[in-house]
């Protein structure tokens, strides 16, 4: 069977000057996107707009989530480069490792803010353009802590599991547009500038080395290895793909199997 190539997409992806929202634009611009990587830092939007070097394919942007101006301009920006806009991944993400008793409110608002309230206002912001598309696809970046509790990162998995939530509220909601809104749950990668970030942060405060804490985790995971980025941008891509136009509302967890069976490896029941 002959398949005809897919419609370039046109699309915006936040967090997308490192990891996983880095590793999509680059596949996306491979089938020939064009491609708004928002970023708050502006250095690693420098850089990443040097290593993908994708001429007028890509649009660089000064992009803080949590700000409404700055993502209603960064919307626009892509309706007068693109003419439009058909694709949203909400990848822009932080975490801090804390202890219930030390986390201050300015903490939680931060975490929640970037991690939860920044999918919702570009989800708002990018809405009408994905309506107006006929073929809108949002993708959220949650994590296996939007599946399960884990101790000293409160703020992060409560606003994970609320990006589960308002995955499925916006898909209900956007369906009769032909809008799909999924969510990919990751498990941890030492790959991006979040993983070493976690990393480091475990490093000091478990006196573990880097290499144990590696392995600790691989082991932990039912398939034997930690996650990747190309993991992700696999899982992401097959959501954008005109082969998944009848799934909407769910997750796809790339872990391994770490969530979804049972914790005590190596027995029979
Ligand atoms: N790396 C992991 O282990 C892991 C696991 C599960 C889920 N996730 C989630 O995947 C997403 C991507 O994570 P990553 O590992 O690629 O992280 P990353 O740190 O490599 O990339 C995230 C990007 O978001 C940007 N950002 C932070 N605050 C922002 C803001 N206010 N506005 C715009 N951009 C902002 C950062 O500058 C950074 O470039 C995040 O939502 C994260 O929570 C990561």
């Amino acid at each position: 069977m002959t398949r005809t190539p897919p419609t370039p997409r046109r699309a915006l992806i936040t967090g997308g000057a490192s990891g996983f929202g880095l590793g999509v634009a680059r596949a996306l611009l491979d089938q020939g996107a064009s491609v708004a990587i928002g970023d708050l830092h502006a250095g690693r939007l420098r850089e990443a707009a040097q290593a993908l070097a994708a001429g007028e394919q890509l649009l660089p942007l000064a992009l803080d989530v949590t700000a409404p101006d700055s993502v209603r301009a960064a919307v626009s920006a892509c309706e007068t480069a693109f003419g439009g806009l058909d694709t949203l991944v909400n990848s822009a993400g932080v975490i801090r490792i804390t202890a219930l008793d030390d986390i201050s409110e300015q903490e939680w608002d931060w975490v929640v803010g970037v991690d939860l309230k920044g999918v919702f206002l570009c989800s708002q912001a990018a809405a009408p353009l994905l309506r107006q598309s006929g073929r809108g696809r949002i993708v959220n970046l949650s994590s296996d802590a939007g599946k399960v509790g884990f101790p000293n990162i409160a703020p992060y998995v409560a606003a994970k599991h609320g990006v589960i939530g308002l995955t499925k509220s916006l898909a209900a909601e956007l369906a009769p547009f032909k809008v799909t809104v999924n969510c990919i749950c990751p498990v941890g990668t030492p790959e991006t500038t979040m993983g070493q970030d976690v990393l480091r942060m475990k490093v000091s405060s478990t006196g573990a080395s880097a290499e144990q804490l590696m392995a600790a985790t691989a082991a932990n995971v039912p398939l034997g290895r930690s996650g990747t980025v190309e993991d992700v941008v696999h899982a992401v891509m097959f959501l954008l793909s005109d082969e998944a136009t009848f799934l909407t509302g769910g997750t796809i967890d790339v872990d391994g199997g770490l969530i979804n069976t049972a914790p005590i490896r190596g027995t029979a029941g």
